[in-house]
């Protein structure tokens, strides 16, 4: 579970500043499937970016950031890291995969082999990369994949520490249909299968309607089930 409290986010530059978030208050519970849309620039990947810890909102004596019943503590990094590390997974629409690396190396990428042993993370990788369809590409450059194939790998790679939630910012952003469709069935798969909860931002209308809770962020505030 993650719990946002009276979370606002201004971003400062120069002499202009810009309130993206006002105030929000939100719930992630686990199992949930949640989808949120709105307008380009009004705020979506910021707020995915607090909840995973990536930014720090505005200082306000009554905001508050819990994982579980954890306050999170935006100043101490090391912190922040292990939270991370331990309970959410991120995919992005440009998939942030190190294109000179091949498939198998990107994804062992945010493993830490202090808690899963080198070899069974391998073993994990070629289970997942085979769920994917993927495994006999597992050595492949990620340069030569097409987008769905790059956009599956960046998937399995945010699956690697069995996420308690898995964030996905307009995941099939550069995907058809068809493939945006096959897309959110794995990421669904996934993470019924890990009793995980699921979030999608997303400009996709239908990938929208799909959530059980649906969300609008709109002037810095979000509103659900509009
Ligand atoms: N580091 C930053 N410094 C200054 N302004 C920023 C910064 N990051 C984001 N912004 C501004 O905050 C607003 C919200 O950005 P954000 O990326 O969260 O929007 P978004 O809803 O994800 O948009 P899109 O649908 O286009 O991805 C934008 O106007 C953006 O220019
Ligand atoms: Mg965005």
């Amino acid at each position: 579970m993650i719990k946002l409290e009276h979370i606002s986010k201004t971003f400062k530059t120069g002499s202009t500043s810009q309130k993206v978030l006002d105030n929000v208050n939100f719930q992630i519970n686990d199992n949930d499937f949640i989808t949120i849309k709105g307008p380009s620039g009004c705020g979506k990947s910021t707020l995915l970016g607090i909840t995973s810890l990536l930014l720090s909102p505005d200082h306000d004596i009554r905001s508050a950031l819990y994982y579980d019943d954890f306050k999170v503590n935006f100043k101490k990094e090391k912190q922040l890291e292990s939270l991370r590390m331990h309970n959410i997974g991120m995919v992005f629409q440009s998939t942030n995969l190190i294109s000179s690396l091949s498939v198998l190396e990107n994804v062992l990428l945010p493993v830490d082999y202090k808690i899963i042993p080198r070899r069974d993370a391998i073993e994990k990788a070629k289970l997942l990369l085979t769920k994917v369809g993927l495994r006999e590409k597992k050595n492949f450059k990620i340069s030569l994949l097409s987008g769905g194939e790059a956009q599956r790998v960046s998937i399995v790679r945010a699956l690697m520490n069995d996420p308690k939630v898995l964030f996905c910012d307009e995941p099939t952003g550069a995907l058809d249909k068809e493939t945006s469709s096959e897309i959110l069935e794995l990421l669904l798969e996934f993470s019924k299968e890990n009793n995980s909860a699921l979030v999608i931002v997303t400009h996709d209308n239908d990938i929208w309607m799909s959530g059980k809770r649906k969300v609008i962020l709109e002037g810095g505030r979000l509103i659900e089930n509009p």
